[in-house]
């Protein structure tokens, strides 16, 4: 197999990361149009949404989901707005949104509040009837993006002709259906933030090596977490040849990690984190295993979406909490915790500007049309990348 030399390409949600920072408290709507403001890439939508403010919008999706009835299910990732999660039938990290939406068998609509690689999966879980919307077909992962499909199958033939077999492929659930795929056909497996060490486990059952995509922080935690030494792990670079490895340092990695990382998650510093604890000496810090490995050794604990919440709802009255995640799941922490000091690590305030692409005038548009029995923006995967990735997913569903 020849190896492929490639161009470096940075997905363009990477550039725009930083477009909603801001330094002030809210995080509430504004109408859209203003929001275009923030120069990013936005659907088109009609003319009529793009000015209304959030509570034109709210009542006119109150009164969508109500004829909608069962007939449409919201899932909402606990990343969303506060506007948005307002209006969802179950919010969860990616993990348990997952496990919902394979369990919609009677809805005819799930509406995908999150980003694009979580519809993908609804819609391989969902029933053969079931059709999957996602509000704004932009909100992707620039994490995901990171890791183009082509590439990813191209590093697996390397990979495969330097290792031979005893090569286990494990993605994060943030990658494209198409590598989900690739490891459902190949004896791999996908993981979320929540089960991610036992899927290790369960590789290291079946394989000598594990290949890990997209986020190499994860996966570095990870291994960590499951007994594999920092110089046992090797990072894949794509934009080189062979990954920019050795033949030798492949056959001596347990674990090859893809150069993938979320834009939010390593925001989060040592220094933050030193800076938290002068300021708050009783302070515990939880970050989620998306942050870079120094962070997580300085954090008090790291662990999934799901386990920052329960670390927070089951923490006693006054603790001091500084949180490490996404800002929106933080400020909804905080505040419905009010006997407890909760608040995020950095003190820029940073949502994810792509789950934050789903605005409540998108939410109203796409019920509206379901009303009106038109379905926009929904999300489909081919038969044959579904038949696979489904294998792959549903091993994971089984590991827990
Ligand atoms: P969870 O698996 O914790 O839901 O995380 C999804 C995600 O995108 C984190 O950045
Ligand atoms: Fe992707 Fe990071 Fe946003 Fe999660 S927080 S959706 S990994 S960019």
């Amino acid at each position: 197999m020849a190896a492929t030399l490639r161009e470096p390409v940075i997905p363009i949600t990477e550039f725009e990361h930083s477009a909603f920072c801001r330094t002030d408290e809210s995080l509430a709507s504004k109408p859209l149009v203003d929001e275009l403001k923030a120069n990013i890439r936005w659907q088109r939508l009609p003319k009529e949404y793009m000015g209304m403010k959030p509570e034109v919008l709210y009542p006119r999706i109150r009164a969508a989901k109500e004829k909608l009835g069962k007939r449409a299910v919201i899932l909402g990732h606990h990343y969303q707005r506060e506007d948005i999660i307002q209006f969802a039938d179950f919010k969860g990290d990616s993990f348990m949104l997952s496990q919902n939406a394979a369990r919609q068998k009677n809805a005819d609509y799930i509406v995908f509040c999150g980003v694009h690689f979580m519809a993908e999966t609804a819609d391989i879980l969902s029933g053969p009837r079931q059709q999957v919307v996602l509000p704004n077909i932009n909100a992707g992962c620039s994490m995901a993006d990171m890791a183009p499909t082509e590439d990813a199958l191209d590093a697996w033939d390397e990979l495969s002709e330097v290792v031979g077999s005893g090569l286990i492929p494990v993605t994060y659930m943030n990658s494209t259906a198409a590598i989900k795929a690739m490891c459902g056909r190949n004896g791999g497996i996908v993981c979320t933030s929540s089960n991610a060490a036992a899927v290790f486990r369960w590789a290291f059952e079946r394989g000598e090596k594990v290949l890990f995509l997209p986020d190499q922080h994860l996966g570095r935690n990870t291994g960590v977490k499951v007994g594999v030494p920092l110089d046992e792990m090797a990072v894949w670079n794509p934009f080189k040849t062979l990954g920019g490895l050795s033949r030798s340092q492949i056959q001596k990695a347990r674990v090859i990690l893809w150069q993938g990382h979320c834009a939010v998650h390593t925001r989060f510093t040592v220094a933050q984190i030193a800076e938290v604890r002068r300021r708050y000496p009783n302070v515990k810090v939880v970050v989620h295993p998306e942050c870079t490995r120094e962070v997580v050794e300085a954090a008090d604990m790291d662990g999934s979406t799901e386990f920052i919440v329960r670390t927070v709802t089951q923490a006693p009255p006054g603790s001091v909490i500084a949180i490490g995640t996404e800002i929106n799941l933080v400020s909804r922490l905080a505040h419905e915790n009010l006997d407890k000091t909760v608040f995020c690590l950095d003190p820029v305030i940073c949502p994810c500007s792509t789950m934050y692409r789903i605005h409540p005038a998108y939410l109203a548009w796409v019920l509206d049309e379901l009303v009106a029995g038109r379905v926009i923006n929904r999300v489909t995967v081919d038969d044959e990348t579904a038949r696979y990735a489904r294998i792959a997913l549903e091993r994971m569903l089984q590991v827990v």
